[in-house]
């Protein structure tokens, strides 16, 4: 994970780069760091700490002018947050400074093997990148120095390196970690995401794995790991920058909850013309092709996976198994003769993800990826992708990506199905309106919080599609508010996690279909008997006079849209309650790009 952001030109490299690590926190916020040219002294300043970006900035000398530097937010993988950790880290003679995501996985070899004269002043593995480069300095040039550190490396890597000898020129190389260069009016930044980017250049290109860069006043030069010129192509950046700011909400989670009825909207506009649905691209002909749909993903977009499954197999009769990314790179079960493998992924960079791609690549395999960012990593190397039009999310804790990434689950599903009947268009229209109707009473289920939500730990339960949405309200209200919750088959508690309800348990039943309303309820009885304080989510055809909240009917598969809103809810109140930073919840990151 980490964020990094380098910028060379006749800007403000101070302001360029603090406001680049600003929008990269999401990727990470243990410590940040920034080094920058002070030209009037010729010399380099560093400025890094434990915490946020927002601390970096109060410990940032601004009374010089700068034109070259290079920052870093930090997720900690080797080594605890603290300041030796945080990068930037430098070389032992102080010449090479230098930020990193990534993770080298043979950075121990290497301290024995190559640097074993080498003082290591920190625990991470990016202080063997610089020790290298200048080892390797004595006797080549600091180019081929740094593409010689980078054939050594193993594992992942995205870099941003200076020379102290030469303030005109800034070095950057990528490997499995993203990275981007963009080509502003006054100079070149690269960062980890085109959101840096915004208000600043209006061009950019998106740099292959193993690529080595210069960067200078005059431009840029894009080189492979052997040092030949590579060539590349100018994509336009197209995020709205209103869009990456909170306005009138207090958290972008928040925000990102209320936005669902016109994300749902925008995706109607997107996929369908009049009734009829317009996905171009090979998704159709990929999914008709393939006898059965194995879905890879993790988190919340495994959870929306889970509710694809349904769809897939219920509207479309196609065969569909969902995976965890991080098993199943290195545990694959026995295919298919035509597997297709769908990727789901908000962000497109997640690295569980991404060695399943390469894996079933290397087999030949098909694939397809269902993604909120075009330009990325699983959207670039996948056979073909669809883009879930959700717009920037930025609370880690995901919701309007989970609801988008369903409605366009179900576009697929129908995309490839025999059915006449169903018009999902006005569905989905359906759902946008009822959505609305739930987000008018958030103030109530605030309320309901904080009756009920007085425990360390708490249940969500349901059965079939509502045990599915019962995993994903579980994960929102364990990563922002640290109750400890379960999504759990209702009518598997009884078989041993049932020893777990007391005296005044909260357990929030979603129900929403009929078939298995008695039997939820059955459920629902079994706890409060043994002291727990139930919550009923339901839905007005099934609904019972003692159930707390009811939500409109709406297509039987498309419940999950509607009955997860009041559950972002919760676990937003709940952490409110609490006073937990609620758009960065602890120990977690946005985009996960380790393994
Ligand atoms: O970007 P991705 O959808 O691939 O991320 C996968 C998970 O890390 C992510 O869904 C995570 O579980 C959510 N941020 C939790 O709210």
């Amino acid at each position: 994970m980490c964020g990094i952001v380098g910028y060379l030109g006749k800007e403000d490299a101070r302001e360029i780069i603090l406001n680049g690590l600003r929008k990269l926190e999401y990727r990470g916020y243990d410590s940040a760091g920034i080094s920058l040219y002070k030209k009037t002294d010729n010399e380099f300043m560093i400025y890094k700490d434990k915490g946020r970006v927002a601390h970096l900035e109060s410990i940032t000398d601004f009374s010089y002018d700068t034109g070259l530097g290079i920052g870093h937010t930090r997720w900690a993988t080797h080594g605890i947050p603290n300041q030796n950790n945080s990068h930037p880290h430098q070389s032992n003679t102080k010449r090479f400074i230098i930020v990193h995501n990534g993770v080298i996985e043979n950075y121990k070899e290497l301290k024995n093997d190559i640097l074993h004269q080498t003082n290591f002043y920190s625990d991470t593995d990016t202080e063997v990148i610089a020790n290298l480069i200048e080892e390797f300095s004595h006797t080549l040039t600091v180019e081929e120095s740094i593409r010689k550190t980078l054939t050594l490396l193993e594992g992942s890597y995205a870099l941003l390196v200076i020379d102290r000898l030469n303030p005109e020129i800034m070095y950057a190389a990528k490997n499995k970690s993203p990275l981007l260069l963009g080509i502003g009016q006054g100079g070149t930044i690269i960062a980890s995401d085109v959101m840096a980017f915004v208000g600043l250049a209006n061009d950019y290109v998106t740099l292959d794995d193993k690529s080595f860069i210069e960067v200078t006043k005059d431009g840029f030069i894009i080189k492979d790991i052997i040092g030949k010129e590579t060539p590349y192509d100018i994509k336009t950046i197209d995020i709205d920058n209103f869009n990456v700011e909170k306005g009138e909400y207090a958290h972008f989670m928040l925000k990102e909850i209320n936005e669902q009825p016109s994300v749902i909207r925008n995706i109607i506009s997107k996929y369908f013309d009049g009734d009829k649905i317009t996905l171009n691209g090979n998704a159709k002909k990929m999914i008709n092709d393939s006898d059965r749909l194995y879905i890879i993903a993790a988190g919340t977009s495994m959870n929306a996976g889970f509710i694809g499954k349904e769809m897939f197999e219920k509207m479309a009769g196609i065969p569909t198994e969902v995976h965890i990314a991080s098993e199943f790179a290195y545990n694959m079960p026995l295919l298919s003769d035509n597997p297709l493998f769908i990727f789901i992924s908000q962000s497109g960079e997640t690295a569980d993800l991404r060695a399943v791609l390469v894996n079933i690549k290397r087999k030949g395999y098909r694939s397809l990826t269902i993604t909120n960012v075009k330009t990325s990593t699983l959207a670039r190397e996948a056979d073909g992708y669809v883009e879930i039009f959700a717009g920037p999310e930025i609370a880690v804790a995901s919701t309007k990506a989970y609801t988008a990434q369903i409605a366009i689950l179900s576009i697929l599903a129908m995309h490839v199905s025999d059915n006449t009947h169903l018009n999902l268009r006005k569905e989905l229209s359906k759902v946008a309106i009822s959505m609305e109707n739930i987000i008018d009473k958030k103030e109530y289920i605030k309320d309901i919080v904080k009756e009920y939500l007085t425990k360390r730990n708490c249940f969500y339960i349901g059965r079939g599609i509502d045990y599915y949405a019962s995993l994903e309200s579980a994960l929102k209200l364990k990563e922002i508010s640290y109750i400890q919750t379960e999504g759990f088959a209702a009518g598997e508690l009884k078989h041993g996690t049932i020893a777990l309800i007391e005296e005044g348990t909260p357990v929030i039943a979603i129900i929403s279909q009929k078939e298995i309303n008695k039997n939820t309820r059955s459920n629902l009885y079994e706890v409060q008997s043994r002291g727990a304080k139930t919550i009923v989510i339901s839905t007005k055809a099934v609904k019972d006079s003692s159930d707390l909240i009811v939500l409109d009917d709406v297509f039987e598969l498309f419940s999950p849209l509607l009955t997860i809103i009041p559950t972002q809810f919760i676990a937003y109140y709940a952490a409110l309650e609490r006073g937990y930073d609620i758009d960065k919840p602890r120990n977690l990151a946005k985009s996960v790009t380790v393994e």
